[in-house]
């Protein structure tokens, strides 16, 4: 996935191009590009790595133009090099893409037939030798244009820019998103409105299928046929502000500590602080209690949120549901229940998978629910209803505030429907409810009470080629998220374990060398974690256990490393225990200096498939 900015404007844009890509680093950053017509003449500046590198050969090595194009990468054809950056250019045309064109290797046999050279490996060079072979046949740059796009395979969002042409854009929206943005006397278009909102309110998200002609003073939005067509224009709700990090030495790490607030938002947004009632949407807490199943999916640390509700929908709420991450679903073909629900998580809400899952169940029939933190992202506009986790930004590649208020939410829509349904009655619901509102005091006690003893045994942990992470019921999706942190931002090999599985194989991995994490509060489920944990302490694992006073009193003697957690119900346990597993994997990231933020191979938002 990467992410794509052009404007049609009034005076040099090139660095507003590079700022503007600062907004879509999330969606990739292995290497980055502009293009500007200097004169008509196509003038390209492309880096390797991080945006700043770009930035700084701007500052060395100006290029001006009143209009252009820009990128920022994750690299899917091609490794990351200056040579594979967009944009991608011949004399006459430049191209920046999202997506992947997946018949681009016919159509580079076919073009390298017409004599068409070739310098990259990756699929969106065809693009330009596409449209460029159209010129030459004479067409005009939109229908030249027009005509590759018929050819193209795959999912893309592309912007174009033509020698000579200071004032034409064209542009195409085909699987992966693209918006215009509407200036005073200048145009933009860029992959969401995060980016485009320091430029403008006045956005129009495309829909698939959509192609457009900008100039300066506006935009046609057209289909594959010619025949015009109308989006709406909203103004967008995003800020323009950019997000900085504080006193903090990394974004994660801001993110973090900001959970106790933004989860009292997201549960104030839910749960009336005054009456203590539940003020989810009347229609959409009606629609989940009378489901007859409930279908959660998502991706990545958003499906281990699905994960945990599953628990909390059956248990408390007597709900059934399914799960599954959304690049197994979508392709699962799995039959749908008369009068089913489809419940989708994502903190981007551009997630390709899980907008393909989404497309899936809507085609089965299923009322759409989505829980997303990015406003007016695609997955938003195509369901029947939304819930924002009010997270606000969340720029660190790693999820934790998104995680955390997904959780919240999740929370908060299984008290309602378990009311609606009356499996709970209301003195449990004000007691749940309660246990809820408590949350932002304890995740602060144990941001403060557990930070300094994980930063510190977190550096032996560094050390481990692999780690192990325990947990049973609602506490294993947590393993599986604590492993992932851990994985994605120290690159160390981790995995999550249902505690009771630990004896059917994996037990086998156990000796000295491995950290063996166990999440267990002193629940009902504590005493059968507990023959686990002595399990693995007796054949030489080095035990990190977090649970609580009782379980230190009966676990902790023989454990290598303990962390002592407030007692809490059971019902908000999943969401405190994840908070000393983004912490470990934080601090863990830093002792082996890698970059925490920005992790290698990775990206904030998948829209590639
Ligand atoms: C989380 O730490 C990961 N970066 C990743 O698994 C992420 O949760 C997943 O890609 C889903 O993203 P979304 O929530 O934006 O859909």
């Amino acid at each position: 996935m990467c992410g794509i900015i052009g404007i049609v404007g009034k005076g040099d844009v090139a660095q507003r191009l590079v700022d503007g890509l600062r907004r879509l680093e999330y969606r990739g950053y292995d290497s980055a590009g502009i293009a500007t017509l200097d004169n008509g003449k196509i003038e390209r500046l492309r880096a390797e790595g991080k945006l700043i590198n770009l930035d700084e050969r701007l500052k060395k090595a100006p290029v001006r133009g009143p209009i252009g194009i820009g990128h920022t990468r994750w690299a899917t054809h091609g490794g990351p090099t200056e040579r594979n950056a967009h944009p991608h250019a011949t004399e006459r045309v430049a191209v920046v893409h999202n997506g992947i064109i997946e018949n681009y290797a016919a159509l580079k046999a076919e073009l390298e037939q017409h004599q068409c050279r070739f310098e990259t490996e990756t699929d969106t060079e065809v693009v330009a030798h596409l449209v460029d072979h159209h010129l030459k046949q004479g067409m005009d740059p939109i229908t030249a244009a027009n005509a590759a796009f018929d050819r193209l395979e795959g999912a893309y969002a592309l912007a174009v820019i033509f020698a000579n042409e200071n004032n034409l854009m064209v542009g195409v929206r085909q699987g992966t998103p693209l918006a215009v943005g509407y200036g005073d006397g200048e145009m933009y278009v860029a992959s969401d409105s995060y980016a485009l909102a320091p430029l403008t309110k006045k956005i129009c998200f495309l829909e698939d299928g959509d192609r457009i002609r900008v100039n300066a003073g506006g935009v046609t939005i057209y289909n594959r046929d010619g025949k015009e067509l109308s989006r709406p224009i909203r103004i967008t709700a995003q800020s323009g502000e950019t997000t900085g990090k504080g006193e903090y030495r990394h974004f994660m790490l801001k993110e973090i500590f900001e959970q106790p607030s933004v989860i009292g938002d997201t549960l104030n947004s839910f749960i009336n602080p005054a009456t203590r009632e539940i003020t989810l949407p009347a229609d959409l807490v009606e629609m989940v209690a009378k489901a007859s199943r409930l279908t959660l999916v998502a991706c990545g640390t958003a499906f281990y949120a699905c994960h945990v509700a599953k628990y909390w929908f059956e248990q408390i709420a007597r709900i059934p549901v399914e799960i599954d991450v959304a690049s197994e679903f979508r392709y699962r073909e799995a039959p749908m229940p008369e009068g089913g629900v489809a419940l989708f998580v994502s903190q981007s809400g551009e997630t390709l998978d899980t907008l393909e899952a989404l497309r899936y169940c809507k085609r089965q029939g299923q009322k759409i629910v989505s829980i997303v933190n990015t406003i007016e992202s695609t997955i938003e506009r195509e369901s029947d209803m939304v819930l924002h986790t009010l997270a606000g930004p969340e720029i660190g590649v790693a999820s934790t505030k998104a995680f955390t208020t997904q959780l919240t939410t999740l929370a908060c829509l299984v008290l309602a429907a378990a009311a609606k349904k009356g499996a709970i009655d209301a003195k449990t619901v004000g007691a749940m409810s309660d246990s809820l509102r408590q949350l932002p005091s304890l995740v602060n006690s144990v941001l403060q009470d557990t930070a300094v003893t994980i930063e510190k045994l977190s550096r032996e942990i560094a050390e481990a080629r692999d780690v192990l992470y325990l947990g049973r019921g609602a506490m294993y999706p947590i393993a599986l998220e604590g492993a992932l942190k851990l994985k994605e931002i120290s690159y160390i090999h981790a995995e999550g374990y249902a505690a009771g599985e630990m004896k059917h194989g994996p037990i086998a991995l156990i000796d000295d060398k491995v950290p063996v994490v166990v999440l267990a509060p002193h629940d009902k489920l504590f005493e059968k974690t507990a023959s686990n944990v002595q399990e693995t302490i007796a054949r030489g694992g080095q035990v990190l256990l977090f649970t609580d006073r009782d379980g230190l009193t009966q676990l902790g003697r023989g454990c290598r490393w303990s962390v002592r957690m407030p007692v809490s119900d059971a019902f908000v346990a999943p969401i405190l225990y994840v908070i000393p597993v983004q912490l470990l994997a934080y601090h863990v990231a830093v002792a082996k200096g890698t970059d925490v933020d920005q992790p290698r191979n990775l990206a904030k938002s998948v829209t590639v498939e």
